[in-house]
């Protein structure tokens, strides 16, 4: 019951900047901003590939914390295995697209930010890929170690966000600048994934040493 409070609580927090990033993407896509942006270029490319990452990146903020819950997979596995696939898939455009964006047109932080983003799209490609395998492949243990690493990535955009908006509140915006040079921007270019990847490997890895030591009979 925990695990579907605090899921869906998350859900919730999460839903209006998958709204923000939707409308966003679909404004863009029909060429109907509000106002004009920089992120609305002069190329057809670059802009279909990052209006659509930020609908597809929407879906997958939005429905990846109900993944985590293990009650809801037991009773609707078929709900589980169908909604894994559209995440999955999902994530894969949206990763791609933001990739195509990096490399057509680069990000508003220059090369750091474009070797952060980039690295982020990389591995939320590698972790969805992962975990479908495993999933099919049967190995249920290493699907849900690839599937906590890929939630992790898959709701960081919206962490990437709320770090900022708490470094605001919290400093009033010290090393940070309007073209994302200052210190502080530079580390966020990493540090709204990375630190939270190191986490889930060592939590996987004290949760094997405890199931080793229960086997071994030394727990
Ligand atoms: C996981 C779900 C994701 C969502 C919901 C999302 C959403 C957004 C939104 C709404 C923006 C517009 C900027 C803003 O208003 O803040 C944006 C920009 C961007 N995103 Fe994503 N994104 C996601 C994942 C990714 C991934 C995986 C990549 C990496 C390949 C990526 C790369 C970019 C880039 C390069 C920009 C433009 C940065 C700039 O120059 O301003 N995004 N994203």
């Amino acid at each position: 019951m925990t695990r579907i409070i605090t899921m869906s609580l998350l859900a919730l927090l999460m839903l209006p900047f998958a709204l923000y990033s939707v409308d966003f993407g679909q404004g863009g896509l029909r060429d109907r901003l509000a106002e004009p942006h920089y992120l609305q270029t002069d190329s057809a490319s670059a802009n279909l590939a990052l209006f659509s990452h930020m609908i597809l990146g929407g879906i997958v903020t939005c429905l990846v914390p109900f993944q985590l819950i293990g009650r809801l997979r037991d009773r609707y596995p078929q709900a589980h295995r169908w909604s894994g696939r559209l995440i999955a898939l999902s994530a894969l455009v949206t990763a791609f697209g933001g990739l195509v964006f990096i490399t057509l047109k680069g990000t508003i932080g220059g090369a750091v930010m474009d070797a952060g983003f980039a690295l982020y799209g990389a591995l939320l490609l590698l972790t969805a890929g992962m975990a479908w395998r495993m999933a099919r492949q049967g190995d249920f243990e290493r699907h849900r170690a690839w599937a906590l690493r890929f939630f992790w990535l898959a709701i960081g955009s919206w962490l990437y966000r709320v770090q900022y908006g708490l470094w605001y509140l919290a400093t009033d915006g010290l090393w940070s600048e309007p073209d994302f040079s200052g210190s502080f921007d530079l580390a966020m270019n990493f540090a709204f994934y990375l630190p939270y990847l190191i986490g889930v490997e060592i939590y996987l890895r004290m949760k094997k040493g405890n199931t080793d030591s229960v086997l071994r009979g030394t727990a």
